[in-house]
């Protein structure tokens, strides 16, 4: 087994399920010590435990990433655990089918908090102890990032500008040694997608223009590419934006 990550502190959002546990899990078999925070406490503490059971050393606590001061107590909290923070990966996220002139202030505000709010304060959160450490910022965002999606204004607009947030990032900080990068992942295996509701007001012929459904991706592969972005092998690469999407943005 790999030891690409030993010694370094991890902390990983939407770690219950999903591309956040196959992340943590990943991390977790290569050496990390991981900080695994979801808003489900149940599966965070599942993950810890097939992370432990493995051989490996994984902490867990409930966080709902949209709550500024939840996010500066779980940092600080992480921070004392591990002895400090090397990588943050912002994997927690929300979506849906909601046609621009139906959606509601909650529903957009839902998203943003989730997608766009969380990093941020993560992020800021974590960034004196990642400058000590010349460490990383993965953050998961979405081919709805690269395009618009039909029916999703809100999660594409959150998307956008989880990439702004990442390149403003990486020009800020790469010269202090932290690299912010980002991942754009097509569609992939995971309860995310069991939540979007098509009626008949959905054209789909406009809603799979932009999406390759047929072809799906498992969260490992998403795991992959998060861990790549986040070791050694990628020093150079900050503020990149990987689409891992079977060429669904390529045209
Ligand atoms: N699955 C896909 O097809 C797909 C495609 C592109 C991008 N993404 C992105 O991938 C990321 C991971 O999603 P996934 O596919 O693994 O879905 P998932 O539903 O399996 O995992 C998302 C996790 O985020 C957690 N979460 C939601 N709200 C939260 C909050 N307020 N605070 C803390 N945790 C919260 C959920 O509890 C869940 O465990 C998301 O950012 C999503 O936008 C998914």
């Amino acid at each position: 087994m790999s030891t690409r990550f030993e010694g370094k502190r991890v902390y990983v959002t939407g770690a219950a399920s999903g591309m956040g546990r196959a992340t943590a899990v990943q991390f977790g078999a290569e050496g990390a010590a991981v900080f695994c925070v979801d808003l489900n406490t149940d599966g965070v503490e599942e993950t810890a435990k097939l992370i432990n059971d493995a051989g490996g050393n994984a902490r867990f606590a409930c966080l709902n990433v949209s709550i500024g001061d939840d996010c500066r107590a779980s940092i600080a909290a992480a921070v004392e655990a591990l002895g400090g923070l090397d990588i943050l990966c912002n994997v927690a996220g929300l979506g849906g089918i909601a046609p621009l002139a139906d959606e509601t202030d909650a529903g957009w505000r839902r998203i943003m908090a989730v997608n766009v709010d969380g990093p941020f304060y993560l992020s800021q959160a974590a960034l004196p102890h990642l400058l000590a450490s010349k460490g990383v910022i993965i953050n998961v965002a979405s081919t709805a990032a690269l395009q618009g999606q039909a029916y999703m204004s809100s999660y594409a607009a959150s998307k956008h500008a989880l990439v702004g947030l990442t390149k403003t990032m990486a020009l800020e900080f790469g010269r202090q040694g932290l690299r912010v990068n980002a991942v754009c992942p097509g569609g992939t295996k995971t309860a995310f997608l069991e939540g979007f509701q098509i009626d008949e007001n959905i054209d789909l012929g406009l809603l799979s223009r932009t999406s390759l459904l047929e072809n799906m991706a498992e969260p490992e592969d998403m795991a992959a590419s998060i861990c790549f972005l986040a070791s050694d092998d990628a020093w150079f690469a900050n503020g990149a934006i990987l689409s891992i999407d079977g060429g669904t943005v390529a045209g």
